[in-house]
């Protein structure tokens, strides 16, 4: 096949699948609910996103709301917590730029299996600035950062938003920040990126929380639970319920911009390097 044809026949599909998503019914069902689309994010690896991700599902859940989690490479919560849908890496979410079309429609049909009444929608991304995690950035309605107050983490994390605001104008940006060891330590680091931003960058960072650092953390991992599952009163899990009230709280606010199907229109349309 000729690259243009390929290209051709890339279109063709995505349009297809486009269509097959405003006429799925499943999919139209709730559909005057419109889903908040939040992305977690962070520059450099490891800082804690799926922990963010997996507690703020669970809390969110034990606030009665509906929650899906996008490629979490979490293998603890396949079957949910709280009624907790999971759509997990190797349904074709991460790598979705790099499917070939028959991949993009078995994609398509694993999503047409989810109910589609969801309030929130967690997309667990890799660290730093591959072409998948500025896809799913600029697709979510939010962007949450996470970083810890170590140095590289928030130079990492000034890097990537740097980068999503210059090259895909995003402006707007959510901290976190985990592994917290002491009171003002979480303010300190919001604080510094914002100074740093406020005179190099155009653009807005709100602060949504801290979260302490905890060795019960290794724990939960390890026995494939979360934390506000297993320890629901400690300090760690008291601060990801309240990260999780503040989303909920955000969204009464901000009215949100579309539906989970716009959503996935829009992740489609990016995937078609449109
Ligand atoms: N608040 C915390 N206190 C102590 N340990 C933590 C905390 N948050 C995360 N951890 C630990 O740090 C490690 C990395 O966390 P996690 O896997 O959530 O990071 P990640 O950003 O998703 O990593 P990756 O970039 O590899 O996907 C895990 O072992 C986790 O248990
Ligand atoms: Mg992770």
């Amino acid at each position: 096949m000729t690259e243009a044809n390929e290209h051709a026949d890339q279109a063709g599909t995505l349009r297809s699948i486009s269509d097959r998503i405003s006429d799925n019914s499943k999919m139209n069902a709730g559909s005057n609910k419109a889903a908040r689309v939040l992305s977690v994010t962070s520059g450099k690896g490891g800082v804690g996103k799926t922990a963010v991700v997996s507690n703020i599902a669970v809390s969110l859940g034990k606030m009665g709301k509906k929650v899906l989690i996008i490629d979490a490479d979490l293998g603890l919560l396949v079957d949910g917590p709280q009624g907790i849908k999971i759509l997990p890496a190797g349904s074709g979410v991460q790598q979705f730029t790099h499917l070939d079309a028959s991949h993009k429609i078995r994609f398509l049909d694993d999503l047409e299996n989810l109910p589609g009444d969801y309030d929130v929608v967690l997309i667990d991304t890799e660290a730093g600035i591959s072409e998948n995690v500025t896809y799913f950035n600029q697709a979510a309605q939010d962007i949450l950062v996470v970083t810890t107050p170590e140095p590289t983490a928030i130079t990492d994390a000034y890097a990537l938003m740097k980068l999503l605001s210059s090259q895909y104008h995003e402006k707007r940006f959510n901290l976190i920040v985990n592994s917290v060891r002491h009171g003002d330590e979480a303010l300190d680091v919001y604080r510094k990126l914002t100074m740093v931003s406020n005179r190099y960058l155009d653009i807005s960072i709100d602060f949504l929380g801290g979260i302490p650092f905890d060795r019960k953390m290794y724990e939960s991992v390890r026995q494939q639970k979360v934390m506000v599952e297993m320890y629901p009163a400690n300090k760690v899990s008291q601060a990801f319920t309240k990260l999780a009230a503040n989303l909920v709280a955000d969204t009464v606010q901000n009215q949100p911009k579309g539906s989970l199907q716009f959503f996935w229109k829009r992740l489609l349309s990016l995937g078609n390097g449109a």
